[in-house]
């Protein structure tokens, strides 16, 4: 279903412009897109500090970040999410809530490299993204190998992905291509809420609902490995 835009979008985006690092729009050519937005930021100068720098890919409705940033006051945070309503969200709980910690990007995260520099990320979270079935979209998913290339080149050396899905078909082919694609997979459970991580678990607003339904949450970390030099 095409969601409503919001009401006064773009003078309630200009009242979030202090926390909105970029806004791009998803485009059929990427190449074009990353030719005409090409602009890496310096961390150090949009934090105002030299700290460590962790990725939430499809933010939503921004709960989960602004949780995270709270426990975590001395990391600094990129929401990154492509729909300009629903960032809308995450940046004006951000403001509301004063949480200083968070920044974010509207673009899609087929052009993050544009944004981010290579090796600046220490921790990326893939919150319940959309599984997208069947063959046809598998380019789209955000765990498939292009994906995988990019988050590879964005994250440090021992970098990290945390992935939370409620879909084991997507679990599984996520597993399957983080082990084929230089990542170590580690702490994989199927149901978060019964295993040794669910104290520390942050719920985001699609987790709420699948555990209303009664679904087990999978969730794994994927260790970025060192490149090989032969
Ligand atoms: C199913 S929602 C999950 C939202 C949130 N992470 C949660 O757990 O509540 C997936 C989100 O990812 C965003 N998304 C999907 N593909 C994306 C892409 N290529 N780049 C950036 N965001 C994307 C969607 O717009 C949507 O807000």
């Amino acid at each position: 279903m095409r969601m409503r835009k919001k009401r006064n979008l773009e003078p309630r985006m200009a009242a979030c412009a202090e926390i909105l690092l970029a806004r791009g729009k998803p485009c059929k050519n990427l190449k074009e897109a990353a030719e005409n937005y090409r602009a890496v930021l310096d961390m150090g100068t949009v934090f105002g500090n030299d700290g460590p720098v962790e990725l939430e890919i499809g933010c939503g409705n921004g709960a989960f970040i602004a949780e995270l940033a709270r426990r975590n006051p001395h990391v600094n945070f990129l929401a990154l999410e492509v729909c300009t309503n629903v960032i809308l969200t995450a940046m004006e709980r951000t403001l509301r809530e004063g949480i200083p910690n968070v920044r974010f990007l509207n673009i899609p995260a087929e052009i993050a490299e544009c944004y981010l520099a290579e090796g600046s990320v220490r921790a990326i979270y893939l919150n319940f993204s959309t599984p997208l079935p069947g063959s046809t979209h598998e380019r789209q998913r955000l765990t498939s190998p292009r994906f995988l290339r990019i988050y590879a080149k964005l994250l440090a050396q021992g970098g990290k992905i945390v992935q939370k899905t409620d879909s084991a078909p997507f679990f599984d082919y996520s597993l399957a291509q983080f082990g084929a694609n230089g990542f170590e997979v580690r702490e994989v459970t199927r149901d978060l809420h019964a295993s040794e991580w669910a104290a520390e678990n942050i719920v985001t607003e699609y987790e709420a609902n699948f555990m209303a339904q009664g679904k087990p949450i999978c969730r794994l970390v994927a260790v970025k490995l060192k490149e090989r030099s032969d």
